[in-house]
């Protein structure tokens, strides 16, 4: 390792740690005003819900008076999860079982959801990974790709085309602090080539891309008196962050956040439904800038751009099936 790499790895963590691990929320929490929510007669829909911030997310829900489809691809990690609520809480939590790095399985959730004519009020779009190999899906697409941008792109406009969302519905999305690594590129998206792809690379830039589409939602929904909000949780201690990032899950090790701690701002948005919505980046119950770093402002595509690209994606895969 080079001294500049050094210095880079101490600049970062000494950035980020005070703020993104525990101890930021520690500090920040002694501020907040601790209110009971109460979520009764809402229907949620969270995705990546059988393990780590997800399943925190569905447990916060439920247990305010929710009734929860909780959607992930292992039957019995769900069944995990909702075996840690209380009775009540459990039984108002339903488990969909969908791939969310396939379109055809979304599709088949989304017929689903149409089947059972249920509105979701509360989506939850927390589904997310980080592969430091390239994976490719049978549908021909880096399988990270699908998971955090693409598919949320087909199921949010799946729900709301079919008039599937309820009255004054909210979409809450979940990046990552990662995005500030990277300015919006639609060339970094759907990176196929083995010698080109770096996962940190492409997920720092769904999440980059999940800010537009936060964006472009949030305007959809004004007509019917909805918010769409992004925000990030933080670094949590979850199965994905040690798969994904082994060294720094060892290093941070005890400072990083609970799972609740890493849901906490998804569900406080959901509960106070604050006015600064789309585009605005939440952390910590507040938003935050859109950028920390000089190289990210001038973004290398617009957000049509970036739109068209993920429709042309999603119209190809349909159309192939
Ligand atoms: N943890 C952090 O520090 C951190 C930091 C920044 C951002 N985030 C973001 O927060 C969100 C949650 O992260 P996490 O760390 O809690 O994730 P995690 O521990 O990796 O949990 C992943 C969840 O997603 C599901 N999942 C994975 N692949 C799936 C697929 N193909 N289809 C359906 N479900 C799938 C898993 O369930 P099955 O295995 O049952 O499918 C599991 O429920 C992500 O968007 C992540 O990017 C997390």
């Amino acid at each position: 390792m080079t001294a500049s790499d050094l210095a880079k790895i101490l600049g970062f963590y000494g950035r980020f740690t005070p703020t993104y691990s525990r101890i930021g929320y520690w500090g920040r929490r002694t501020q907040w005003t601790r209110s009971k929510r109460d979520f009764t007669g809402q229907n949620w829909l969270v995705t990546g819900a059988s393990g780590g911030i997800g399943a925190a997310i569905v447990a916060g829900a439920a247990e305010a008076g929710a009734t929860v489809i909780a959607v992930a691809r292992s039957e019995d990690k769900l069944a995990q999860a909702r075996a840690s609520l209380s009775p009540e809480a459990a039984a108002r939590v339903e488990s969909r079982i969908c791939d969310l790095s396939s379109v055809a399985s979304i599709a088949t959730l989304l017929a689903s959801l149409r089947d059972d004519g249920r509105r979701i009020d509360v989506l939850q779009n927390n589904v997310g990974v980080l592969f430091n190999e390239l994976e490719m899906t049978g549908e021909g697409f880096e399988t990270t790709y699908v998971i955090n941008l693409l598919g949320q792109y087909q199921l949010t406009e799946g729900l709301i085309d079919a008039g599937l969302l309820g009255e004054k519905p909210l979409i809450v999305n979940m990046a990552s602090g990662g995005l500030y690594n990277v300015p919006q590129n639609t060339k970094l998206l759907n990176v196929t080539d083995a010698k080109r792809y770096g996962g940190k690379v492409a997920y720092a830039s769904h999440k980059r891309g999940q800010v537009v589409l936060s964006g472009l939602w949030n305007e959809r929904l004004k007509p019917m008196g909805g918010h769409s909000y992004v925000l990030h949780p933080g670094w949590a201690r979850t199965e994905g962050v040690q798969k994904a990032l082994p060294t720094f899950y060892k290093i941070q090790g005890a400072i990083l956040r609970s799972p609740a701690e890493g849901a906490d701002t998804a569900l406080w948005l959901a509960a106070e439904r604050p006015s600064a919505a789309g585009r605005s980046i939440w952390f910590d119950r507040a938003v935050r800038p859109e950028h920390v770093f000089p190289h990210t402002h001038s973004a290398k595509c617009t957000d049509e751009d970036l739109v068209a690209f993920l429709k042309q994606d999603l119209s190809k895969a349909i159309a192939s099936e």
